[in-house]
């Protein structure tokens, strides 16, 4: 439900709805229509020409408040319709100030902190004119091949669930038209993430029951926290295009979840329905994806093109026109862009002042996963370090993909926050990215071979994930291990931080590392925020939201995957798996380690058997048994022993992260209600069966120490 109170809801429709009625054909058409640079090779192209007809409703890409002051006034004076535009742009981990990628957000397991970097996003962008941003995407990931993993949560529903909900409140603040504030954009619906081989456009092919128990809930959770649009995605879902799916767009958006905002194609999804073969022509894929329930086109004229035609012919209603436009006016009413188009250019100032770069190196801190650690970390002050790598002294690829507005020289990098930090290192750059050459190896074992300890750190471009990037390869590329192992022959201990978009295979470095890190990319504060990581000043608290492969032949390797028949269990030659492989990931879902140990011991129930609409209460001791201050996530995971759905082996339904002083105990308490056990039948109602569940609180999704059972009753 939109967040706004109902007497604002219905005055704001009432008005839309007057608004509506004055308007020609041609104008209803432009208010549907979104337009931006981008969409001609990025060059500025503003579409003035536009202006005389009323032809244009929104911009994509386009930001600043300069910029969109001065179009907002034209469009006043010009349009016959006055009415103002709604500028939107990708707005998706920081709008100046660049915050972490959502993946390594992800990792931070702390959903309020994604909700207080969503709100810098906001502040800053609607500085600049924004009111609308593209995010977040809600893309369940399970296979890291899919380049687009860096730009959502992860693969777990639960986790994801909770940061979209966060990050949509982030976003829009409590009430729709706050000051400061964006509207959301739930993206992309749906299930885009399950592209065939982990392709970026492929097609998805997937039952009703997993969608409704993995790729939805996400979506329902950010709906029900009030976003007010939804992307359509790219491809085809079970043979139709989403785009054009009304079972996708009507039945489930509308209807399930109660969506009552307005959807926005994805740029080109629209017109790709003839690409696809679903239609024959743009007249066609305009009627389809209108009869489905699209708003929006994103990115072109094909919608004012069409529609009056459309109308004409009678293939499709002026009521149904109208019905499309009437959120579309609302919420731009909603926003108060009719009252105050414009805003104040002083705004900007906003943009990487002291709170919002403190907020991203607050975040950053959080982020990072330590896989391994026999002792390198944390750094002692007292040692001289050999800092190498591609990514050391780079401004630019350790913000991640999706820094649109980015300004790199912002960029405080891995080695001005070790200086800043008085850490005693020397730097060499060792290799390119793809590419290396003698000199800068030979400069590296230099380097090396100065010092007590040698961290590399390496990994992948930024250009290497986001949309469009899906790889084979997870490794790091070939120059930078060469590079490693000539470093490595020095003899020195090596501690590996890897930054990436994705999970990256690992193995071959585990047994020659002291110590390996995903640092991700950390955006605008990721030298100052990782020098006080690496120091101790933080504990190191991040888990993994995105399980790490052996291999890529394993691929999709993922946690919650569903019981078989022959389990993998290592017994018999005939099991679930592959035969010089486990299907078991090398790092799972929830691991990582911390600069102290836990303890978790006397779980118990507060009854062992729960009623259909109950709930029981879970407890666990957690103690920190280590030398310092720490942080450790507490896992609830549960298993659905029978039931008329296969179920997965294990899901999370539950997770507290805690710090603890050196020797502090704490018992943590979850609520297990019956209601999060439901999942959907074959009849895809959904439903709480009962029967009997297994219950696990634990360091990570493999972790079988603390495990108790209880029963679901009539
Ligand atoms: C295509 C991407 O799939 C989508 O996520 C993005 O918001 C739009 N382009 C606009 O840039």
């Amino acid at each position: 439900m939109l967040n706004v109170t109902p007497e604002k809801l219905d005055a704001a429709v009432k008005r839309a709805e007057e608004i509506i009625k004055g308007l020609t054909l041609a104008e209803k058409s432009g208010q549907l229509s979104q337009f931006g640079t981008s969409i001609y090779n990025d060059e500025v192209h503003y579409f003035e020409d536009h202006y005389e007809k009323g032809t244009i409703g929104s911009y994509l890409t386009v930001g600043g408040a300069e910029v969109t002051n001065r179009l907002q006034k034209e469009c006043k004076e010009k349009f016959p319709t006055h009415i103002p535009i709604l500028f939107a742009d990708d707005v998706i981990h920081g709008y100046k100030t660049i915050f972490p990628t959502p993946l390594a957000q992800s990792a931070s397991w702390e959903p309020e902190a994604a909700k207080k970097g969503a709100e810098v996003a906001a502040k800053e962008a609607s500085s600049a004119g924004i009111r609308w941003t593209f995010s977040p995407m809600v893309d369940i990931a399970r296979d890291p091949r899919w380049g687009r993993i860096v730009e959502g949560y992860g693969e777990d529903t639960y986790l994801c669930s909770k940061f979209s909900e966060a990050v949509v409140k982030g976003y829009q603040g409590e009430e729709i038209g706050e000051k400061d504030k964006v509207l959301a954009c739930m993206k992309h619906f749906i299930g885009y993430g399950a592209c065939v081989g982990g392709r970026d456009y492929d097609a998805v092919d997937m039952s009703l029951n997993t969608l409704y128990d993995v790729y939805l809930p996400p979506f329902k959770a950010g709906i029900d926290a009030g976003a007010a649009t939804v992307m359509s995605a790219f491809h085809t879902f079970n043979g139709v295009p989403c785009t054009g799916n009304k079972f996708l767009l009507k039945d489930l958006l509308r209807g399930m979840l109660k969506f009552d905002g307005f959807v926005i194609s994805d740029a080109g999804s629209v017109w790709e329905m003839k690409t696809h073969g679903f239609v024959e022509n743009l007249y066609d894929s305009s009627k389809e994806a209108l009869k489905a329930g699209l708003s929006i086109l994103m990115a072109g004229d094909q919608f004012n093109d069409h529609i009056p035609e459309l109308i004409k012919n009678g293939d499709i209603t002026e009521e149904q026109i109208d019905k499309a436009l009437l959120p579309v006016i609302t919420l731009k009413i909603l926003l108060g862009v009719f009252e105050d188009p414009f805003v104040d250019p002083k705004g900007e100032e906003c943009f990487f002042c002291d709170e919002h770069r403190a907020a991203s190196r607050e975040m950053a801190v959080k982020c990072p996963v330590m896989l391994e650690n026999k002792g390198s970390l944390p750094l002692d002050i007292s040692k001289k370090y050999a800092l190498i790598g591609p990514l050391v002294d780079d401004k630019e690829n350790v913000l991640g993909p999706w820094a649109l507005k980015k300004e790199i020289e912002t960029t405080v990098t891995i080695k001005e926050g070790f200086k800043n930090a008085g850490i005693n290192f020397s730097y060499a750059k060792g290799s390119d990215f793809l590419e290396n050459n003698e000199q800068d190896i030979a400069d590296a074992v230099e380097c090396a071979k100065n010092c007590d300890t040698v961290i590399l750190v390496l990994g992948e471009k930024e250009e290497m994930s986001g949309e469009a990037k899906s790889r084979v390869h997870l490794r790091i590329p070939d120059a930078q291990i060469e590079l490693f192992n000539k470093v490595a022959e020095v003899g020195k201990p090596i501690i590996l931080l890897i930054s990436a978009g994705r999970p990256i295979i690992v193995e071959e470095f585990k047994d020659r590392c002291d110590s390996i890190v995903y640092i991700w990319q950390l955006g605008t504060e990721t030298g100052n925020a990782l020098a006080d990581l690496l120091l101790g000043k933080h504990d190191m608290s991040g888990r993994l939201t995105a399980s790490v492969p052996y291999h890529e032949g394993q691929l999709p390797v993922y946690y919650n995957k569903n019981h078989t028949g022959r389990p993998a269990l290592g017994k018999v030659w005939y099991e679930t798996g592959y035969k010089d492989m486990t299907t078991d990931a090398a790092y799972t879902f929830g691991y990582g380690l911390s600069y102290t140990e836990f303890e978790y011991s006397d779980l118990t129930l507060s009854a062992t058997e729960m009623k259909k609409d109950g709930s029981i209460e879970v407890c666990c001791k957690i103690k920190n048994v280590g030398k310092r201050g720490g942080y450790t996530v507490a896992q609830l995971y549960i298993r659905d022993l029978v039931a008329s759905c296969v179920r997965p082996i294990k899901e999370l339904k539950g997770f507290e992260k805690l710090y603890l002083e050196a020797g502090q105990e704490r018992v943590v308490k979850f609520t297990l209600n019956a209601d999060d056990l439901a999942f959907h039948n074959q009849k895809l109602e959904r439903v709480v069966e009962p029967g009997k569940f297994n219950l696990w609180v634990a360091k990570d999704s493999a972790d079988n120490t603390l495990k108790a059972e209880f029963s679901v009753v009539e």
